[in-house]
């Protein structure tokens, strides 16, 4: 079950990197930008072009998200098992608004909701963290290399 904190990473920093497993018993990463909170047991993303990571889940629906939030470099890491919710299904009727009213117009291109359905979720911090840095001091560390990045 998801904590407020990790629900409100999520919906800050929405760009997750989900692994898969390929036919071959490879792992394969691809970045998502339309996770979206479902609730506090599912996270879904729209596909709209993903066809690899699509046909993975089809045969294999386990999988694992990463969701980072650059600034105080810490994460969520969720793991769990996805439904594939084509249009014609209900249930992608029931929940396409969440991500029109997040997502506007990219939303009408989206062709299935893959929602996951949360086994386990773990935080995760980067490790000055350990030597005692404070998440202010992160924040202003990570604001200042963007800043130089794109001024
Ligand atoms: C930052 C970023 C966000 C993306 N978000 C999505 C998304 O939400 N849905 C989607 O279908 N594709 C998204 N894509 C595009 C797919 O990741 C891309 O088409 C990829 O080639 C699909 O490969 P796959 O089938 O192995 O997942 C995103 C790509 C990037 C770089």
């Amino acid at each position: 079950m998801l904590s407020r904190s990790q629900k409100q990473l999520i919906t800050r920093f929405p760009l997750g990197c989900i692994a898969t497993v390929s036919s071959q018993g490879r792992p394969m990463v691809s970045p998502k930008g339309t996770f979206l909170v479902v609730d506090d047991n599912t996270i879904g993303f729209g596909h709209i072009r993903s066809p690899q990571t699509l046909s993975n889940l089809r045969a294999n629906s386990a999988c694992e998200i990463v969701f980072t939030d650059p600034f105080t470099r810490k994460a969520v890491r969720v793991a769990g098992n996805a439904q594939i919710m084509i249009r014609s299904d209900a249930k992608f009727s029931d929940l396409i608004a969440l991500w029109h009213n997040t997502w506007g117009a990219l939303a009408k291109r989206i062709r299935a909701l893959v929602l996951i359905d949360i086994a386990a979720c773990a935080d995760l911090t980067t490790p000055p963290y350990d030597n005692g840095i404070t998440e202010a001091e992160m924040i202003s560390v990570y604001q200042a290399k963007y800043r130089e990045i794109y001024p």
